[in-house]
């Protein structure tokens, strides 16, 4: 029986912190009106110095376990699609894999700038379909914030920070992600780049003198690849799904921008009520958004079961990545509150035997340094 991978839970996460237009208006040279009209953002969520990238992932990642009724222990694999990672290394996954008690977990970071959600999606599907794996948990997460320039008007009015997060999981029962598509064209790498701080200029006073360590962006261009590839993507995938355009449900875009979005949802010939938009309140927030607009349209009503819906992203790469997606689960219900509190005791009790693990380790190492000291004095 062919395996197919479904949404079984979903969860997000954005910092309670709201920056307006009005408010970053007093401080570069832009107005309320003018990213309204260009970009559709009204406010983004800004990440306090506290809340970091995995931060928001593990909150984001505790609602999408707690709506899929899982046990952390029952996870094979964690994604998290992050370009603002929390550390060049170890991986952002791992750390939310240590703070969810997914003992039995694999982890590991997914880099394709916007598109990062669904091409992790895309990812985990197949390793269900191929029996490798059966329960996955995919997160993008991202602080963006804390990579943009606030002098540079061109780019901090775009992005926002926050997470979104799903479970996927195997059945023979059809349905799920029934088609995906993955792209990239390198050539375009420039076009959406944050220069320093990697291999080729690692950061040190230069880089940071010459703000290398910031986004850096082609606006236009950026501008013009999205529109040619956002419908072309999300074709493509219903064409795989076996599907016809008038089938989409929900089309379920990167929120980037809503003159982006408009234009692929002309091509695509979708009338407003199938399009989710909430760009309006969180900017771009990159692997983020489709996880966040997902979360919002289950809330708000937008997908109930056997729905038909479409997910694209485009980003930096340049990337982009489609999915189409047959949706089973049942409406979500509130989660009872005794098994809210003993999901709070298991990470409390993850968490307790992560410190007693680290606490074990270092102990291990002294022993060792004193059994070692000793053996060369004897020898
Ligand atoms: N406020 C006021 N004026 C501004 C601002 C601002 N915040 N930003 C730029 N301008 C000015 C420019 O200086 C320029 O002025 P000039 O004509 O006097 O030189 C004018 O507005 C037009 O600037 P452009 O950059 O040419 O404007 P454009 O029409 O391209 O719109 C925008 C800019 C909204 C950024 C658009 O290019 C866009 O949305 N591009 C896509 C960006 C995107 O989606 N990036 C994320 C990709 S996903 C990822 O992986 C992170």
């Amino acid at each position: 029986m062919p395996k197919y991978a479904h949404i079984i839970g979903w969860g997000k996460y954005v910092p309670p912190n709201v920056l307006t237009n009005d408010d970053l208006a007093k401080t570069v040279d832009t107005t309320d009106k003018w990213i309204r009209e260009m970009t559709g953002i009204h406010q983004r969520h800004i990440a306090s110095s506290k809340e970091s990238t995995a931060a928001l992932a593990v909150y984001a990642a505790r609602d999408a376990i707690e709506s899929a009724d899982v046990n952390p222990q029952d996870i094979d694999m964690i994604i998290v699609a992050t370009a603002s990672p929390e550390y060049p290394f170890p991986a952002t996954a791992c750390l939310v894999q240590n703070a969810i008690g997914a003992g039995r977990a694999g982890a590991f970071d997914l880099e394709a700038g916007c598109s990062g959600f669904v091409y992790a999606l895309s990812m985990a599907a197949g390793l269900i379909r191929g029996e490798m794996y059966n329960t996955i948990l995919i997160v993008g997460a991202e602080t963006l914030s804390r990579l943009v320039d606030w002098n540079d008007r061109a780019t901090c009015v775009l992005f926002g920070d926050g997470a979104g997060a799903v479970v996927l999981r195997g059945s023979e029962t059809p349905g799920g992600v029934m088609s995906s598509v993955l792209g990239a064209d390198g050539s375009g790498g420039e076009l959406l780049i944050v220069p320093g701080g990697g291999s080729k200029s690692p950061s040190g006073p230069e880089t940071v003198l010459s703000k290398m360590h910031f986004i850096k962006m082609n606006g236009r261009e950026v501008y013009r690849f999205a529109t040619r590839v956002m419908a072309t993507a999300a074709k493509q995938a219903v064409e795989r799904a076996g599907w016809a355009l008038d089938k989409i449900d929900l089309f379920i875009p990167h929120q980037a921008n809503k003159r982006i979005i408009d234009s692929a949802a002309k091509s695509l010939n979708l009338p407003p009520e199938k399009v989710f938009v909430n760009l309006e309140n969180y900017g771009n927030t990159s692997a983020a958004s489709i996880p966040i607009a997902l979360c919002e349209a289950i809330s708000g009503g937008r997908i109930k079961p056997g729905d038909h819906l479409v997910m694209v992203g485009f980003g930096a790469g340049l990337t982009w990545a489609s999915c189409a997606i047959e949706w089973t689960a049942p409406k979500p219900g509130a989660i009872p509150l005794p098994r809210a509190a003993t999901s709070r005791l298991r990470y409390a009790w993850s968490g307790f035997k992560s410190f007693g693990w680290q606490v074990s380790r270092h102990v291990d190492a002294l022993v060792s340094r004193v059994i070692d000291t000793v053996e060369r004095k004897e020898q």
